[in-house]
């Protein structure tokens, strides 16, 4: 069953102003779609890629529009990050049949980043836990199914958050979760530098919250 996109408010007392939407899309070929001169990627991929792009766009046009008054179709660059208008900056995530993406202004923040993860079962923390975690993390976490859920899902959403200021390869080895609590507020802490800016032990914000069995989380990145 397909929903158009709608707006969430995941988290109280929010630092930065923004908007947050998510929609529920069909894995029907064409169904999301907006009518939208598709990249030629996307226009050769299979349906399912095809739709959940475009759901992507869906929430990213209408988070736009709620933030600013103008809704957008983003571009893709050759990276395939999502190309924000002027003013704008933003982050797109989906998993399974339900794609969201939340957009801020450029000026009240250096980077944002979201994500959507099912809360995995333990076969899939255990599967995800090697690449995922570092040995720290291991130690710590790899018993609970959702701490990694969660620690995956904040280091996606960091390095959305970063990518389009670092413009460099980054790896789920270079940050780690080191707290989280009841409120949806955890922590990652950078294990090596990043860049003058981000160097070795900086700590960075992050937040959660639960989705029925989705896990949605979003990391701001401030001067
Ligand atoms: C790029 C990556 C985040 C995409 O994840 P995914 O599993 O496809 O999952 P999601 O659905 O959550 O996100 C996909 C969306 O991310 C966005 N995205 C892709 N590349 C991006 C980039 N370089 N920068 C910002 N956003 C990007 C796109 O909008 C994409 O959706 P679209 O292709 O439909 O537009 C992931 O493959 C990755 O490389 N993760 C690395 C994490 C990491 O190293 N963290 C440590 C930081 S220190």
């Amino acid at each position: 069953m397909e929903s158009g996109p709608k707006l969430l408010h995941p988290w109280q007392g929010e630092p930065v102003d923004y908007r947050c939407v998510a929609m529920r899309f069909s894995r029907e070929p064409g169904a999301a779609d907006l009518g939208i001169a598709l990249p030629d990627r996307i226009a050769r991929a299979a349906p399912r890629r095809r739709a959940e792009w475009l759901a992507g766009r869906r929430c990213a046009s209408e988070a736009l529009r709620l933030l600013t008054g103008h809704g957008a179709c983003l571009g893709m660059a050759p990276d395939r990050s999502p190309l924000w208008p002027g003013g704008t900056l933003g982050s797109i995530s989906h998993s399974g049949d339900v794609a969201v993406a939340i957009a801020a202004r450029a000026d009240s923040c250096l980077g944002i980043g979201l994500d959507i993860e099912r809360v995995m079962d333990g076969q899939g923390a255990s599967e995800v836990a090697p690449e995922a975690l570092t040995p720290r993390e291991r130690r710590h976490l790899a018993n609970d199914p959702f701490s990694v859920t969660l620690a995956f899902s904040a280091k996606e959403s960091l390095f959305k958050a970063l990518y389009p200021l670092l413009r460099r390869p980054m790896s789920f080895q270079l940050s780690e979760l080191i707290a989280w609590g009841d409120q949806g507020t955890a922590r990652l802490r950078l294990v090596e530098e990043l860049s003058p800016q981000f160097p070795a032990g900086r700590e960075i914000e992050a937040r959660f919250a639960r989705l029925g069995d989705l896990l949605l989380t979003r990391v701001l990145v401030t001067a």
